[in-house]
Parts: structure tokens; sequence; C-alpha cells
């Protein structure tokens, strides 16, 4: 499977079937975890966790004890690097038949840091389940589903703009960008808010943030800049799908923006 229809097909999956991740499939999710790079070069260490030795739990998710948590050093730009990161283990355990979700607060965090011995100067963003789909979900996660509209996501138009955020960008403009852009607006995002957006102007992409009410701590750490890391990601995978290498940077260009809208980072495509 590609990563183009790993990211076509995804959904956040919340139960399981009981069945232990095959021992094949451990290795080969161990195998990947060097792969899950990041733009902004900041290591990421991931571990796979046992629940019933750690005392993990979280109240969404039924049906396995493997998860998976990720650390970083608590340094600038560590939530796009963790986002972009962590999302390519998401695709690709997809890729081979695991589920996933995304979890950064339905879980008992304490209990998840300790597990992976987290330092001061260290913040673990997110976890995961890693299991096997169950043929049908909980109840509770048809409610969950229905409760944030999973399964819809903002129109092109709304989320992508050409030289300015005056002007909405349409899928026949967008040409070789449009499968890319597309990707992005598939992306998985926190309580499905899909705070990305972006602006093409003179052959770059420039990635940008809608601030939601509520999602940054007081100690400036940015929940849905997770969000543009998982987008630049999809971003960068679908375009080298495409035949294109994606170069980012982080080189403002300092356009006129909407309220609560944010600079992030800038994507040069050239071909591979
Ligand atoms: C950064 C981030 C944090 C999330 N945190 C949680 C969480 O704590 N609990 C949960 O059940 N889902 C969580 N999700 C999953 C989202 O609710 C889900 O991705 C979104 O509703 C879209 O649904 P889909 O993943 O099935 O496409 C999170 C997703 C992201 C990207």
């Amino acid at each position: 499977m590609t990563f183009i229809e790993a990211i076509k097909q995804r959904r956040s999956v919340r139960t399981f079937d009981t069945n232990k991740l095959t021992a094949e499939d451990v290795q080969k999710l161990k195998d990947f975890l060097p792969e899950a790079t990041n733009p902004y070069g900041i290591p990421v260490e991931y571990q796979l966790l046992d629940a019933k030795e750690h005392g993990l739990s979280s109240p969404v998710i039924t049906g396995t004890d493997t998860y998976i948590a990720g650390k970083l050093a608590r340094v600038p730009h560590a939530e796009e690097a963790f986002g972009y990161s962590f999302e390519r283990i998401v695709l690709y355990a997809w890729s081979i038949g695991i589920g996933t979700t995304w979890i950064a607060g339905t879980m008992n965090r304490k209990a998840f840091e300790n597990a992976m011995n987290l330092s001061e100067n260290e913040v673990m963003p997110c976890v995961s389940p890693l299991g096997y789909e169950a043929k049908k979900m909980s109840f509770r996660e048809t409610m969950m589903r229905k409760g944030v509209k999973a399964d819809s996501r903002m129109a092109f138009e709304e989320l992508f703009y050409e030289n300015s955020f005056e002007t909405p960008l349409s899928k026949e403009k967008a040409g070789k960008l449009a499968l890319p852009l597309e990707l992005v607006r598939l992306a998985p995002s926190a309580v499905n808010k899909q705070p990305w957006r972006c602006v093409l102007k003179d052959g770059i992409v420039h990635f940008y943030e809608k601030k939601s009410k509520g999602y940054e701590a007081a100690d400036g750490w940015d929940l849905q800049k997770i969000d543009i890391g998982i987008a630049m990601c999809h971003f960068a995978l679908g375009a080298s799908e495409c035949g294109f290498k994606a170069g980012f940077s982080v080189n403002d260009p300092g356009l006129a923006l909407p309220e609560n809208v944010a600079y992030i980072a800038s994507c040069a495509l050239t071909e591979a």
C-alpha cells in the first residue's frame, strides 16, 4: 500500500479485536521507527509499551494492551516535529494492517510518562494504541466519532488560498499540488478541528495554524501545532509519491493574516 492510499483509507481505531500484535508485525514497526523522521531534525524516541506491565489505560480504547509513545526535548518546533514524525508511524502501521488513534488527552498521562522515564526537559505529546481493528466499533467509539464529525473535513477552498488569504484556491488552480493538498485536507487533528491553512504563492506552499480557543497551554505548548506537523507530513508524502521532493523551511513571507492565524513553515517542491 502506498502512503497516499494509507492517508485516504486511515481512520482512528479505538475498538480492537483483543489479538496481540504478531511478533512479525512488532518487528516491522520497530524496523520502521528510524524512518519516522521530521524536517526539523529533532530526534524523537519511541517505545512500544505493555499496558498491563505499566498500568496504562485509556477510557476510549478497548481490546488491546499495546501502546506506542514518543518523547522528545522540549525545544522550539517540538510540536510540529512530533506531529510529522508520529504520523509517519501511524500511516505505516495502517499500511500493514495495524490500527492506531492519536491520543493527547484521554489516557492516564502520568502512568505513560513514568513508563517513558520522562525527564524534566522532555515532553511526551501523544500516545497511540496498536492492534487489529475489531469487526464492530464500540458504542462509545461510534458516539465519539459522531461527536467530532470524524468522517467529515472542511472544503478545499476553505483551507487553501492563492497568493493571500483573500483568494481561495480551487483544486483546478492547484494543478500538480491538488493531490498533496487534498491529503492535507484528510489529515487527522485533535477534536477534528483541522487548524491547517495553506497559501500557495510563487510556487511555494506556506503552512499556517488557525488557532482554536483553549489549545495553547500557559507554558506555550500548543497542541494544534502537532496537527500542522501532521498536515506537513501528509503534504510531503503525497508530493514524494507524485515525483516531487518537499523541502521545508521556516521563512515567513509576511502575508497579512486573518485573526488567530499564525505562520508555521513553508514548503518548496523540486522534481525528484
Ligand atoms: C494531536 C491529536 C490528539 C488527539 N487526541 C485524542 C484523544 O485524546 N482521544 C481520542 O479519542 N482521540 C484523539 N484524537 C483523534 C481525533 O479525534 C481524530 O483524529 C479526529 O476526530 C478525526 O478522526 P479520524 O482520525 O478517524 O480521521 C487526537 C488526534 C490528534 C491529531
